[in-house]
């Protein structure tokens, strides 16, 4: 694969994630180290879209655990069913949240963000992991991110079950 991550700035978010998700799943392809592929993926989203931050939690001992990421520090451990990491989790399923200050118990680890969508990563069912992304502008994820993010959500699962 290249060295450096293909982006077309001009292109619209579908046609970035359609040059994206290739790359990653280049990236990936033979590399079975879970926290490796997390690294270069929270790197490549990141990357391409300029989000304010990017990152994995991991499911460890009954909590949500900090993972790799890109972006300003963050919270290191939420519960089960608490903020919107532990909500997806709880829900096995894609949050997307428009505008943080109406989500309750939203955990703020920076009062920068404005918006912010969580895709579970689900292991034969169970969720083992989410890939939580922020976002300074208000609405800034709709159902385009959501699509492609649990294409990357499914890859990853191919990697835990290798
Ligand atoms: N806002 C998240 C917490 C994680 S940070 O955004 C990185 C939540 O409410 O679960």
């Amino acid at each position: 694969m290249s060295e450096n991550l293909i982006i077309d700035n001009n292109a619209s978010k579908e046609d970035k994630y359609v040059t994206l998700l290739p790359q990653i799943e280049a990236v990936i392809d033979g590399e079975p180290d879970i926290i490796a592929n997390m690294a270069n993926i929270a790197s490549m989203i990141h990357e391409t879209f300029q989000f304010w931050w990017t990152g994995f939690y991991r499911v460890i001992d009954c909590q949500l655990v900090l993972g790799p990421f890109q972006g300003p520090m963050a919270c290191t451990r939420i519960k089960f069913g608490k903020g919107v990491c532990g909500t997806a989790w709880k829900e096995a399923q894609t949050i997307i949240v428009k505008d943080v200050d109406q989500f309750p118990g939203h955990i703020a680890c920076s009062s920068a963000s404005r918006s912010e969508i969580v895709v579970p990563l689900k292991v034969n069912g169970e969720v083992v992991g989410v890939l939580d992304i922020d976002s300074e502008k208000l609405s800034n994820f709709d159902s385009t991110d959501q699509k492609w993010l649990e294409k990357v959500a499914v890859l990853l699962s191919a990697v835990y079950k290798s």
